[in-house]
């Protein structure tokens, strides 16, 4: 298993993998944010914007810089792993730091532990000292990713942008 910055090699794999989740109907900032019309014809594009995001340089101004990671495995994307390098107003209230999602497929199985864990050696180099996560009150099985991590739970806010109580939690890197 490996992590990998975003590129072309695993497009296919990457477009299986939305089809499928838009299929299932779960959201996901990641997926949602496009048509799969739109991916399938801008990848390249998009791939360009992951890299400004990565860079830093030229972001909107509501914008942090951010890296991206996918979930490698035998040549199949299992998911991605999402560090914002700050936080902004938006990010306080809705997003973090840290973001990850797997295909159903690749869940339960130490993946997402796997995965976070090398994000926190990345965050590490960034010179982070805490990262702050965000998730849903029902989402049982990433509580429990974060808490793996000691993650120490500082509120919960009713929040907008999310559409109802959302739980803030630190991971001290
Ligand atoms: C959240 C997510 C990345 C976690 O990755 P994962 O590979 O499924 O999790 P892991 O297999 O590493 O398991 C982490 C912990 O959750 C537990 N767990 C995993 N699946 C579980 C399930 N279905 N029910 C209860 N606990 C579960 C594991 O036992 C483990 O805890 P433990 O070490 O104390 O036993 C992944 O499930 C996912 O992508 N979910 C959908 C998207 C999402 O929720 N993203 C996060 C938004 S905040």
């Amino acid at each position: 298993m490996k992590l990998v910055l975003p590129n072309t090699q695993y497009k296919d794999s990457f477009l299986e993998a939305m089809r499928k989740h838009k299929a299932s109907g779960e959201p996901d900032g990641l997926f949602d944010e496009h048509t799969e019309q739109w991916f399938e014809e801008r990848f390249d594009d998009w791939l360009e914007t992951l890299a400004m995001y990565r860079s830093g340089h030229d972001l909107p101004e509501d914008k942090v810089q951010s890296t991206q990671w996918w979930v490698i495995k035998n040549g199949k994307w299992l998911g991605r792993v999402s560090l914002r390098h700050e936080l902004n107003e938006h990010l306080m209230h809705y997003g973090g730091h840290l973001g990850y999602y797997l295909i159903p497929e690749a869940r339960g199985k130490g993946v997402g532990t796997w995965a976070v864990q090398q994000v926190l050696e990345e965050a590490k180099k960034l010179g982070l000292k805490k990262l702050l996560v965000t998730c849903d009150t029902h989402n049982i099985v990433s509580q429990k990713v974060i808490q793996k991590f000691g993650g120490v739970h500082q509120d919960t806010i009713d929040s907008e942008m999310h559409g109802g109580p959302l739980m803030r939690w630190w991971i001290h890197v």
